[in-house]
């Protein structure tokens, strides 16, 4: 029998605002990711993908379906009862800086959890922290230095180190390039993918960009508005989209797309969430919908080659 997942989301559903005004950001969202493995969450800009992270973690409101820990259903946890657990599941914010204070050193940064949290001494917390800095590209003087200092690459490298310093099981990384120089991105994503290697990491891999998943996810999810439209693994995927929402996504990136004429990256912005078209959500953009794409929702089923995929009409 399968190991059980490290994490696990069933019905997942988040909501923000009430009543008209109200959002639903994550739909109904299943997904699982077992240790060590790295599931890629790629849509555009608004599908979600963010609020599903934070989710997972429990760090905004769920509104419906379950999220596990390891095995713990965590969805209504009260937070004394979720902090034993919160070492192990960390985030890597696209700008890790924005979170935190200007004043503190990095070392203070970094080593804080140590303490708090570990309850190691001083002498043991900047040994351990000189450790973290070292893994992640930097210097032990850099420990004394403020956030500002820091070019944009090593503040993510910092942010790493961070979220490494308590040696979770998982990491949501959300964005973790996305504002970096492309000179700089290669250098961050070889470090992320190395740690993984090294610790065993699960991650959730968040990026509006395909190209940047590709190298270090196993499986990939394909997210729009809410909800998950294709998933399967990585390569799989990149070489034989079937949505017809993952196959523009993939011709947006001709690298790394098979050589499909049919396909064309897709124009515009999704819809608003407050107006998801009733049957397919992606039927209003999508060059195959059909009558029946109006009538109902796809659901995620398992097709023939054995990817995830909501789709009538692949
Ligand atoms: N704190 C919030 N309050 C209200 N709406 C939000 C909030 N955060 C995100 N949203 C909305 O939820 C949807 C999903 O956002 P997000 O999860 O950030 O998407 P992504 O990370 O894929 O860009 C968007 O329509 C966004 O405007
Ligand atoms: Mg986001």
């Amino acid at each position: 029998m399968a190991e059980a997942p490290l994490v696990e989301a069933a019905g997942l559903a988040v909501r923000y605002g009430v009543g008209a005004d109200a959002v639903t950001a994550v739909a109904g969202v299943d997904l699982a990711i077992a240790r060590g493995e790295v599931l890629g969450l790629v849509g555009e800009s608004g599908c979600g993908k963010s609020t599903l992270g934070r989710a997972i973690l429990r760090l905004v409101p769920v509104h419906g379906g379950r999220v596990r820990f390891d095995g713990t259903d965590i969805t209504d946890l009260p937070e004394r009862a979720l902090r034993p657990l919160r070492p192990r599941m960390q985030i890597v914010f696209q700008d890790p800086f924005a979170a935190l204070n200007p004043r503190k050193t990095v070392g203070q940064a970094v080593g804080d959890p140590l303490h708090a949290v570990l309850g190691l001494d001083r002498t043991m917390a900047e040994m351990k922290v000189a450790a973290l800095l070292a893994r992640v590209g930097l210097l032990p003087e850099h420990a004394e230095r403020l956030p500002h200092e820091f070019s944009g690459g090593q503040r993510q490298r910092i942010g790493i180190a961070r979220a490494l310093a308590l040696d979770p099981d998982f990491i949501v990384c959300d964005e973790p390039v996305s504002a970096l120089d492309v000179s700089v991105r290669a250098q961050v994503l070889n470090l992320l993918a190395d740690i993984r290697a090294e610790r065993g990491l699960a991650m959730l891999f968040i990026s509006h960009d395909l190209s940047v998943v590709e190298h270090i996810a196993d499986r990939v999810a394909v997210m729009y508005l809410g909800r998950i439209v294709e998933s399967g693994p990585a390569r799989d995927l990149f070489a034989g989209p079937r949505h017809p929402y993952t196959r523009a996504l993939v011709a947006s990136v001709p690298r790394i797309g098979a050589t499909d004429d049919t396909a064309v990256p897709i124009e515009g912005d999704p819809p608003s969430p407050r107006s998801v078209p009733a049957g397919c959500r992606f039927r209003s953009r999508c060059p195959r919908a059909l009558p029946c794409c109006a009538a109902a929702e796809p659901p995620l089923a398992v097709d023939g080659a054995g990817r995830l995929l909501a789709c009538f009409n692949p």
